[in-house]
């Protein structure tokens, strides 16, 4: 894994920024895997400011909460119109559809469209006990997109979005480990001194389904861009 520390998470969302303009500048961007969450709001701002045209590129999420449609606000289908759809508009954008509750139709479905298009760049961030997408502490490295039940330190962590705890979904479908591998490049980031115990394990511990993000040593292009805060308890 490659680790670059920046300042803030506006340098850390330029350095991605350059990344994402250079794949699609010599063509080898085609799909685009997106996560959710604050950390890649200041990705998605610069990209919404700029030039950059992805209506040649598909995009595919990681995740989405079950039980919520698109309509809901805190849906990740609302998310990412909001911050990025609506005014970068893609050949075509996938995510996986919470208000399908045959989890099994769902998810084989998606697994279906990602394997007719393969990722080239997926965007990552973490959770702060370590998860990526919803890849809770303990899923198997080969997991793929199946219905997952989310961890309390998760519904704590997401329920700042949610006017209590209580409306936060507790499942979602979430690509697998297994299939985020499967990504030719992975940029994850971690912004805020609330994933700093994360990193630390990331960079200081071995790999283990404890820390679902340790997968990611097994991957041959993966990029870690971290702020100082986030950097704050590595040796
Ligand atoms: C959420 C999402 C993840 C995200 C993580 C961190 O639960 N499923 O994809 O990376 O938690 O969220 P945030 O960026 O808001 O800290």
């Amino acid at each position: 894994m490659k680790k670059i520390i920046v300042k803030d998470n506006l340098e850390g969302a330029k350095v991605g920024f350059d990344i994402i303009q250079e794949g699609l500048q010599n063509n080898s961007l085609k799909v685009l895997g997106l996560a959710t969450g604050s950390t890649p709001e200041s990705l998605y701002k610069l990209i919404r400011e700029s030039d950059l045209d992805f209506s040649e590129v598909i995009s595919v999420n990681l995740d989405e909460y079950v039980g919520l449609d698109a309509t809901h606000d805190q849906s990740y289908q609302y998310f990412m119109k909001e911050n990025l759809f609506n005014v970068k508009p893609f050949k075509a954008s996938y995510l996986p559809n919470g208000a399908n509750l045959d989890a099994e139709a769902e998810c084989t479905a998606y697994e279906k469209i990602l394997s007719e298009n393969p990722i080239d760049l997926q965007i990552l961030g973490i959770g702060t006990n370590g998860h990526i997408g919803f890849n809770e502490p303990g899923s198997s490295f080969d997991s793929v997109t199946r219905k997952v039940e989310l961890t309390p330190e998760t519904i704590e962590a997401n329920s700042r979005f949610f006017e209590s705890k209580d409306d936060v979904p507790t499942h979602a479908y979430s690509m697998g480990i297994g299939t985020i591998l499967k990504s030719k490049k992975i940029i994850l980031f971690a912004y805020g001194e609330n994933k700093a115990e994360a990193i630390r394990r990331l960079f200081e511990e071995g790999v283990s389904e404890d820390l679902p993000a340790s997968a990611l040593k097994n991957h041959p292009d993966v990029t870690v861009i971290i702020d100082e805060a986030a950097a704050s308890k590595l040796s």
